[in-house]
């Protein structure tokens, strides 16, 4: 408190309105709002700041059924597009939301930026063309706590083309659409974003929000910086007893057979511990990641495959082209693919995290694959791109990877952790010949002599023998465990980021499922490690997150079980004696 801090009572009030602000779609009343409340909310959004000064908004304010009937067919067909791009359990979810009012609500007001205004040299533009857009958002965001605090409920729209909506407004050519609102009296306003309380999305906690001094950080004010590697370590909790204890009577109560769903019954009391509650939520929507790097042993001649492949893969994921796209679609979930250290420059197209740590690995039979920087920042980015899923609304994630020679480094890192022989755990990866299966066993074993890893320090395996897909996914999976998340672990590749994961939080195992048990041998022995039994076992040896994909229907059918299938009692069947 000091001296220009207001009274108690109005700071609560400017608090308590930016608490309460609401994006409405519902519930509106046709009551007319009067002119003078309307002046009174467009004066609050012409009183924002603005780069320069340059007060780039203009507000256009419609009220006509006509014009607002032609706009509600423009975002009607923007929406069916856009429906038209979502995976399965995306789909239904999105069906069922509400996105827009524009017929519902007595007056819409359209808010545009105009980036020339203030000329040339408008102070700070010249620098960021951006901040006359930032400043007309800048209005919209005055007028929707002035709204709120008039108790008027408003509605942003984004579901347009933005020229076509230009061009039904009158617009000049140089001004842009920035907003297009809706708003009207409403029967309430809802505690929590409609989208959160419809599990589309999740509010994201401050502390991912706040770093200090630099980027990655983390720590609000007042407290201790951590790294987000000791930040999920740290949150990694055992599973609730209680809540499989539950799942366990509550499956000898269904009507079946105690124990006939075999595994299945394993896996919905382990997804009912990690939920913390039974039954636990369906594991929908789901999201397979795809981790994406290339690696320096492939100068060992250890796959016959050029390494331009991993990058030539990734555009045919981002084509929809690839196994992975076929298994995703069928499971309804959604494929991200991130580029952690791929050797090429990719395109920044819709659905790859641009996140290289570097264009490749080192060749580890010569030194280490990655610093421990390196290491570490993968690992981050998989924690980063779980905790964004998780946040998006995912309930179940699923590994996937992409790398030339990755079954090299995998074997290596499964030796690492678990103390068996090169010979015993290196496979034939995509299939090669007997000689260059030699060269690989060899590999792995001259990077064993040469680096001695120590599994009591993960991250420095990792930094020894790589990818930077395999930091990564530990990433990923140490991510979804500290949000309680089941991750369905691909084959081989995920198996040996799935041991990192372990070695730096013995926990995480609680949020494994074993997707499947792959034809590479050293699988196996990981699976074993890792204390996971596989759900299924076909001979997959893909990876890409094909055989995670095909093990979700499964995971998710134990869980529905525990959700629907009725017990002895309620359905009046007679118990065996
Ligand atoms: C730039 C922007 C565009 C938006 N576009 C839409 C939209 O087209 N349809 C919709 O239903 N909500 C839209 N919203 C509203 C958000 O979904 C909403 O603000 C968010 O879920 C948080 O909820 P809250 O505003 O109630 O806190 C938009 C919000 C912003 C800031």
């Amino acid at each position: 408190m000091n001296e220009h801090s207001y009274p108690d009572e109005q700071r609560a009030a400017v608090y308590r309105v930016i608490e309460e602000r609401r994006d409405v779609r519902r519930g509106f009343r046709p009551d007319p709002v009067p002119p003078e409340v309307l002046t009174r909310v467009i004066a609050a959004a012409h009183r924002a700041p603005s780069v320069g000064f340059s007060q780039p908004w203009d507000f256009i304010v419609i009220t006509d059924r006509g014009k607002r009937e032609r706009i509600k067919a423009l975002a009607d067909r923007a929406r069916a597009d856009y429906a038209a791009s979502l995976p399965g359990a995306r789909a239904l979810a999105f069906d069922r939301l509400k996105t827009e009012a524009i017929l519902e609500t007595p007056v819409n007001i359209v808010v545009t930026c105009d980036p020339t205004r203030g000329g040339r040299h408008t102070l700070g533009r010249h620098s960021q063309p951006q901040t006359a857009a930032y400043s007309s958002v800048l209005a919209v965001a005055n007028l929707w706590l002035a709204a709120r605090a008039e108790g008027l409920g408003v509605g942003w729209v984004s579901f347009f083309g933005e020229r076509e909506l230009a061009a039904e407004l009158g617009l000049p050519a140089h001004l842009d659409v920035v907003a297009y609102l809706c708003l009207g009296y409403v029967t309430e306003f809802a505690p929590e974003p409609e989208l959160a309380t419809a599990g589309w999305g999740r509010r994201r906690p401050l502390a991912w929000s706040v770093h200090a001094e630099e980027f990655g950080r983390r720590g609000l004010p007042g407290q201790d910086a951590t790294s987000l590697l000791d930040d999920v370590r740290a949150a990694i909790g055992p599973p609730d007893s209680a809540a499989m204890a539950a799942a366990r009577e509550r499956l000898d109560r269904m009507t079946k057979p105690p124990g006939s769903l075999g595994e299945l019954e394993d896996v919905s009391v382990r997804l009912a511990g990690l939920a913390g509650c039974c039954p636990p939520p369906m594991p929908e929507p789901a999201a397979v990641a795809i981790f994406a790097g290339d690696h320096g042993a492939h100068a060992q001649r250890v796959t016959p495959w050029p390494q331009e492949v991993t990058a030539q893969m990734v555009a045919n994921f981002l084509a929809g082209g690839a196994v992975v796209n076929a298994f995703a679609a069928q499971a309804g979930a959604e494929v991200v693919v991130v580029d952690v250290g791929v050797r090429a420059e990719l395109d920044h197209v819709p659905g790859l995290l641009p996140r290289k740590i570097a264009p490749g690995t080192a060749d580890f039979t010569a030194g280490p694959a990655m610093t421990r920087d390196q290491a570490e920042a993968a690992i981050a980015v998989g924690v980063e791109v779980a905790r964004d899923l998780v946040a998006a609304g995912n309930r179940c994630l699923l590994t996937g990877d992409m790398g030339i020679a990755n079954t090299t480094a995998s074997a290596a890192l499964v030796c690492a952790f678990t103390g068996r022989d090169a010979g015993e755990v290196t496979g034939r990866g995509t299939g090669i010949d007997d000689e260059t299966y030699a060269r690989k066993v060899d590999v792995v074993s001259r990077g064993l002599a040469r680096h001695q890893p120590d599994p009591a320090d993960p991250v420095g395996v990792l930094a020894a023998f790589g990818g930077f897909e395999h930091a990564a996914l530990a990433g990923f999976i140490l991510g979804a465990a500290a949000l309680r998340t089941p991750v369905i672990l691909d084959g081989m590749i995920a198996g040996s980021a799935a041991l990192a994961a372990a070695a730096l939080a013995p926990g995480v195992t609680g949020c494994c499922l074993a997707g499947h048990r792959s034809a590479e041998p050293g699988h196996a022995a990981t699976l074993d490690h890792l204390g996971l039994r596989p759900l299924i076992d076909l001979g997959l040896r893909l990876g890409e997150g094909t055989g995670a994909l095909l093990a979700l229907p499964i995971a998710a059918s134990a869980v529905r079980a525990l959700r629907e299938v009725a017990t002895f009692d309620s359905a009046g069947v007679t118990d065996k004696g």
